[in-house]
């Protein structure tokens, strides 16, 4: 039996700064990297190596994510890690980002995720570890980026969850929530409109929050913020009324 470790949105961003980490771990025989442009992955496996194995689908397709339970019984696989990075955001006022975004942005950033953690589970065993990028987005709702916020939002609470009732099988869950980073994710979000995001505040790269995500999930913690400025956010967001914290919000915008 084979150690796997699964990355989504591995081909770009923070996804792809946990490839590079994992890439050092000698316990791991692949590292089976998702997204859906091959060939940015083939580029990968060449540039890193055949220990990469490219599984090019879009998470947004449950059936996609589905098919994948034949192909890690045929690879006889235990995976010691799932990260599931892949994800985007729209900025914009709700009409201006629309149905199509914003039910795409629900399938992928919730539903592709929870569907593929189902999957892995059962391929997992003690030690095993889910690491699901959420968000700083997540700590309180944010006007004009409300779906985004929203799936965050659900990704940070169910990883909780299911890090409890993992727990008996030994299995950690850990929610990362970054602040702003320096990745593609920003030019895919912004919009051609008046209420799109452009106030980046405290932006870092995403190396520093990879590696720290990685450190915390391996000491099971089930939460995971990088810089003093997240971590001071998610306090107040626990201290101040919603409604204030979105004033601050749009004030921050100049909105
Ligand atoms: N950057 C930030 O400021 C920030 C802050 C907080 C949280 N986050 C979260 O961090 C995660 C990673 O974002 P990032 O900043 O690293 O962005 P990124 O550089 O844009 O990377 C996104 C990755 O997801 C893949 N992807 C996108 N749609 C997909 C789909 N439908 N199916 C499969 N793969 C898909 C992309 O590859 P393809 O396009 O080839 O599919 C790419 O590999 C996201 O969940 C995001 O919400 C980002």
């Amino acid at each position: 039996m084979k150690n796997i470790a699964i990355v989504t949105g591995a081909s770009s961003g923070i996804g792809r700064e946990f490839v590079k980490l994992l890439l050092k771990r000698t316990e791991i025989d692949e590292i089976w990297i998702i997204a859906r442009n091959a060939d940015r992955l083939q580029s990968m496996v060449a540039e890193f190596g055949d220990k990469l194995k490219s599984v090019p689908m879009d998470m947004s397709n449950i059936e996609q994510i589905k098919s994948l339970t034949d192909t890690l019984k045929n690879a006889d696989a235990k995976i010691n890690f799932l990260i599931n990075s892949a994800g985007f955001g729209k900025f914009g006022s709700c009409s201006d980002v629309g149905i199509d975004e914003s039910v795409n942005m629900i399938n992928l950033n919730i539903s592709g995720l929870v569907a593929m953690g189902l999957v892995c589970v059962p391929f997992m065993a003690r030690g095993s570890r889910i690491i699901n990028i959420a968000s700083q987005a997540s700590f309180q709702p944010l006007p004009y980026l409300n779906v985004y916020s929203a799936t965050k939002a659900f990704v940070r609470n169910y990883s909780r969850a299911l890090n409890v009732e993992l727990k008996e099988r030994g299995i950690t869950v850990t929610a990362v929530c970054p602040g702003w980073m320096n990745t593609a994710f920003i030019d895919r979000g912004k919009t051609d409109t008046a209420k799109s995001v452009n106030k980046f505040v405290n932006m870092v790269t995403p190396d520093v929050v990879a590696e720290k995500a990685l450190r915390d999930s391996l000491r099971g913690r089930d939460i995971s913020t990088y810089s003093l400025y997240v971590k001071f956010n998610r306090l107040i967001a626990k201290l101040l009324p919603q409604r204030l914290l979105m004033k601050i919000w749009l004030r921050q915008q100049r909105w």
